[in-house]
């Protein structure tokens, strides 16, 4: 990307997450330019209206409701449309109606000529990822799902609560499947650089127990579930986590963040996106980071791995 470029970012879906994800771009001045593509073409109008009026509390950029022809000079492609979860619902119960819409939005996407990196949202993303790329053509680094980026701030969240310290210093990697079969990798986990569980041991007060852990990783797991019940969907923090990854590429920060890419043998897994930890910079996935998990974290990748390539079917036929 060529530093006096101007940046476009293209919004596909201008439903919850994805009005949530163009609020959060606006607010936080990442690009000059963003376009809304919604099937209820009134309602990306409506939203690029109400974005705009907005401008002058925020800093400038150019947003309107456009067309596929637009993705042509895009950086950046989100796709955040297709069903979401109903309460009780799994990801991977979406997976045949959203496969359907991605293979259309795909192919009108790369009609344009668009050659940036694609972002996707939708659930099942892990297996999305792996059908955006599928369809698009693109090399695998180009396509990058939101994976576990926000299954992990929920797990650096919820152990920031639970020791008192700032969840920026904490850190802790949630890996594979964006769903019921993810996995905490506690191996890696430290406060400050401090391994977890010595800063645990050192602060064991009346009553905490290594229990308590693992019932924060079964919040993080479910948490989608508790959202949906109360509020119907989930959208700001995935919208925050989409943000985060747009600076990532647009800033070529070579940060490092658990998304959802194509594995090439990392971790004795291949021919499968899943939630790893990766560098992510302007030219989209840098590299892998192999962690040397423990046997237990290793089985439940495996585990997770296999679940998704289970549920490939109308994908991969
Ligand atoms: C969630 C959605 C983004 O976990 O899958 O909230």
């Amino acid at each position: 990307m060529e530093c006096n470029k101007t940046t476009r970012v293209v919004v596909i879906g201008t439903g919850f997450v994805g009005s949530s994800y163009s609020f959060a771009l606006l607010n936080q001045g990442i690009t000059d330019e963003m376009v809304l593509l919604d099937l209820n073409k009134e309602k990306a109008i409506g939203d690029a209206m109400d974005l705009n009026h907005g401008m002058p509390f925020g800093s400038p950029m150019k947003i309107w409701a456009g067309e596929y022809s637009d993705c042509k000079e895009a950086d950046i492609v989100v796709i955040t449309a297709g069903a979401n979860q109903g309460p009780g619902e799994t990801r991977l119960d979406l997976i045949e109606k959203n496969a359907k819409i991605f293979k259309g939005i795909v192919g009108e996407v790369m009609k344009s000529g668009f050659d940036g990196i694609f972002l996707v949202a939708t659930n099942p993303v892990d297996i999305l990822s792996y059908a955006t790329w599928k369809y698009s053509g693109l090399p695998m680094e180009r396509v990058i799902g939101s994976g576990t980026i926000l299954d992990t701030a929920r797990l650096r969240f919820l152990l920031s609560q639970y020791f008192d310290v700032d969840s920026r210093n904490v850190h802790a990697y949630i890996m594979g499947e964006h769903g019921d079969t993810e996995l905490p990798v506690w191996s890696h986990a430290n406060i400050g650089g401090k391994p977890l569980m010595s800063y645990f041991e050192e602060h064991k007060e009346e009553g905490r127990s290594l229990k308590d852990l693992d019932e924060i990783f079964i919040n993080v797991r479910d948490a989608a579930y508790h959202i949906i019940e109360r509020k119907g969907a989930t959208h700001y923090a995935i919208a925050m986590g989409l943000v985060r990854l747009t600076r990532a590429i647009l800033r070529n920060e070579n940060s490092i963040l658990t998304v959802s890419t194509l594995l090439r043998g990392e971790f004795g897994l291949e021919d499968i996106y899943i939630g790893v930890p990766a560098v992510v910079n302007s030219s989209g996935i840098r590299e892998v980071l192999e962690l040397n998990l423990s046997n237990e974290e290793k089985e439940k990748l495996h585990h997770s791995a296999n679940v998704l390539q289970n549920a490939m079917g109308p994908i991969k036929n």
